[in-house]
């Protein structure tokens, strides 16, 4: 009866439909699915966290509406998390907005600075809320490419002008989903002077900042110039398995961090201030739990590379993130269809994340060691290659 509007009509299909039914029918039958398809930690979280949440959801302080841009205290652990990991100064006052996760805050920000007609540049395979977040302020996307020939990074020269000249905002991501690549110096040199040059804004999604293996992937603020045209996204979802928290915050450029505020004060009333005190355990506390969980997640990663290569199955080993992106044959659909059918192991198929994602599946290691054992036994017995 009522016609959806031409926004809403812009949004693309979730592709995945009838792979998640299967999985679902699976499930209630009660086969044994190893779910390797959604990037949701499958651990606790740690619980300090978890202890000062009690003691905050008791106080009556935090019933209220919580305040525009976070409370002063979280903003300024955030602050010292910059600090203390990366030796960069953010300003608690000006340069930090409080988000509820970092999802909704990549989702409203285009809504500051996209007008009908601009185009956002997004990497492709890819976050798909870049893209949508455009298409909801009616702008336009205009997709970058990333190559497994080129590290995964996208190829700034090979943007036309006319495109540049239209282009508000640029989306990277890195630590990277899906691929689990790191963005090294020098191109994050280049895309800073890129932007200042061009009057594009920077959107750094750092979700997986803390997911990584050998070594600490780099700050974009610690790149000379960045401030000037930068806002970073991050929260504690991956970092402290607090995915169903919803707490995070954008911080950077103080005129894109105050665009953004003014959005979200009239479109949410923040977020619940108990988790904001929860989350300053977090950062500030013992980072222990932190520690444990990267641990967990080379030894899976450790324990699939193996497996993958006795197989003799080609893949880059992720230096973060909990995610591999290995090439297969042909459709990645298909490819995931038959795991599925026959070892009935659950994936996600590269295309969905954008039309460079075809020939790719990618393997969430958000499940047990066991499981992933089991998973490769499973490969083993089915993948013909
Ligand atoms: C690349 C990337 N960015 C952002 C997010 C959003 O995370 P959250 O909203 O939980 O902070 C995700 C979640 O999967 C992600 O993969």
């Amino acid at each position: 009866m009522f016609e959806i509007s031409e926004r809403l009509k812009k949004i693309p299909p979730y592709l995945f439909v009838e792979i998640d039914r299967k999985k679902k029918e699976m499930i209630l039958k009660g086969e044994d699915v190893i779910d390797f398809g959604v990037g949701d930690p499958d651990m606790p979280t740690p619980e300090n966290i978890i202890e000062a949440m009690k003691k905050a959801v008791e106080n009556p302080q935090f019933h209220r509406y919580p305040f525009g841009k976070g409370t002063k205290e979280f903003r300024k652990a955030i602050s010292s998390f910059y600090k203390k990991n990366y030796d960069v100064d953010i300003d608690y006052e000006n340069e930090i907005c409080v988000l509820i996760g970092s999802k909704e805050g990549i989702a409203h920000f285009p809504l500051c600075f996209i007008n009908p007609g601009d185009i956002s540049l997004v990497p492709e395979p890819g976050y798909p809320v870049y893209n949508i977040g455009t298409l909801i302020a009616g702008g336009e996307t205009y997709f970058l490419p990333l190559k497994e020939e080129n590290n995964f990074l996208p190829d700034l020269g090979k943007i036309p002008n006319e495109i540049v000249r239209k282009a508000k905002i640029l989306y990277l991501n890195y630590p990277n989903n899906p691929t689990g690549t790191f963005a090294p110096y020098e191109f994050l040199k280049e895309v800073v002077q890129f932007c200042i040059k061009n009057k594009i804004i920077l959107v750094y999604d750092a979700a997986y900042s803390e997911i990584y293996f050998e070594k600490r992937p780099i700050n974009i603020f610690s790149i000379e110039g960045a401030k000037k045209v930068t806002i970073e996204f991050n929260s504690l979802s991956k970092t402290y398995n607090m995915t169903g928290w919803r707490v995070g915050w954008a911080c950077g450029n103080s005129s894109l961090i105050s665009a953004l505020a003014k959005i979200k004060e009239n479109i949410d009333s923040g977020t619940f201030e108990a988790i904001q005190f929860a989350g300053i355990e977090a950062l500030t506390g013992p980072q222990t739990s932190v520690i444990k969980i990267r641990e967990i997640y080379k030894k899976r990663r450790d324990i699939f590379a193996e497996g993958l290569k006795e197989l003799g199955i080609d893949f880059n080993l992720p230096l973060g993130t909990f995610y591999f992106w290995i090439k297969i044959n042909g459709s990645s659909v298909k490819f995931v269809d038959f795991l599925l059918e026959n070892g009935k192991i659950v994936a996600t198929p590269g295309i969905g994340f954008g039309p460079s994602g075809e020939g790719f599946v990618r393997f969430s290691l958000t499940i047990n060691e066991e499981k992933i054992i089991e998973a490769i036994k499973r490969i083993k017995r089915i993948w013909v290659r």
